[in-house]
């Protein structure tokens, strides 16, 4: 079976993996979230630099953890899109430049769709049809998947402006809390009310899109109330209802999805599905509605390089014609397909 080496460059996590057969054998993950903490978000040229030094040594470690050798690897897997342009460029250019020496296959994948992939690695092959939620920093969507390595995706809805993860992001400064906001609000609603505060579940109306996202709406009630209220913001109170609203709205979305297109199988990954109480909510939603959740542990959920590397052990095995050397990064792609250019091979 072919042996695949995954990079993901797009923010600010500089990740390789290697995976044979469904079979995460070793990955090693550099962050340069550090350097970006005290900006308040990712600088793309701090990104950038940072993916160049960390690129080499992360590749280096994860064959070291995989016990394999760069000689070993049959095909290159790496983020062609979506993200920040100069960090995807980076990630891009080395994926070639392994490819090329290698004599091996080349495969652009789209980020969210190994985000999709990753949960192969934990709870096996992915039923024939599935609704996947995608939570991260920069996107909401419900989708239908089908095959992830031959079939082009549905997509069901999608955030019209802020995605979840941007909430987080942005509600944390409003809190005084540090970046990057998920983890912090993670924390700090533990001692919180989630029912302290009644934030709004934005889209869920009657007449709304049943499976599109708005989250720039609940952000603003956020900042509206913490302006308002006299006295110390009790930020636990806060957090946990800003969270409740966040775990409600895409719960409540994701079975709905389900229940309509007659699917048993949701799948829900990104940086978002990390949480706490969306992953307690989500579980609790769906085992009430007979819908089996799958979920990729946190670590998995997050951006790394094991993913990228188990789309495209999903391409190879499916036998996807692999991307020419000149494939060009697409910073805002659209998921069409695992490929940043579309389903292709049949
Ligand atoms: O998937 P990801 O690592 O990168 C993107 O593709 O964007 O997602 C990052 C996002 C950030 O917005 C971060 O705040 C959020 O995921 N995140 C979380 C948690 N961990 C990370 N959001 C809520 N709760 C968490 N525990
Ligand atoms: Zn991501």
């Amino acid at each position: 079976m072919p042996l695949v080496l995954g990079i993901e460059t797009s923010c600010d996590d500089t990740g390789a993996g290697l995976v044979r057969d469904g079979v995460l054998l070793g990955d090693a993950l550099a962050s340069s979230m550090d350097e970006h903490a005290r900006f308040g978000g990712v600088v793309p040229e701090i990104a950038a630099r940072a993916h160049l030094q960390a690129l080499r040594p992360m590749v280096e470690h994860a064959l070291d953890r995989a016990g394999v050798a760069l000689c070993d690897v049959d095909a290159v897997a790496v983020t062609a899109g979506p993200g920040l342009a100069t960090a995807v460029q980076i990630g891009l250019a080395a994926g070639k430049a392994y490819a090329l020496a290698l004599g091996v296959p080349l495969y652009g994948v789209h980020h969210l769709a190994g985000h999709a992939a990753v949960d192969t690695l934990e709870h096996g092959p992915l039923p024939p049809s599935c609704v996947a939620l995608v939570v991260s920093g920069g996107h909401t969507s419900l989708l239908l998947l089908g095959d992830l390595a031959r079939d082009p995706i549905t997509h069901l809805g999608d955030t019209v402006d802020d995605a979840a993860g941007e909430a987080f992001d942005k509600v944390v400064r409003l809190l005084g809390l540090p970046y990057p906001g998920g983890p912090a609000i993670d924390r700090a609603a533990r001692d919180g009310d989630p029912v302290a505060i009644r934030f709004p579940r934005p889209l869920t109306g009657p007449g709304d899109a049943r499976y599109g996202f708005s989250f720039s709406g609940l952000k603003t009630a956020v900042a509206r109330w913490v302006e308002r209220h006299d006295g110390p913001v009790p930020v636990p109170d806060v957090a946990a209802s800003f969270q409740e609203a966040v775990a409600d709205t895409l719960s409540r979305k994701a079975v709905a999805a389900c229940r309509d297109h007659s699917v048993d199988t949701l799948l829900m990954v990104g940086g978002v599905a990390a949480n706490s109480r969306v992953r307690a909510l989500t579980a609790q939603r769906c085992a009430a509605a007979g819908i089996t959740l799958r979920v990729p542990g946190p670590r998995l959920c997050t951006d790394n390089g094991a993913m990228i590397a188990a789309a495209g052990d999903l391409l190879v095995r499916a036998g996807v014609a692999p991307d020419r050397l000149d494939l060009a990064a697409d910073p805002s792609a659209v998921l069409r397909g695992a490929l940043l250019h579309g389903p292709r091979g049949r």
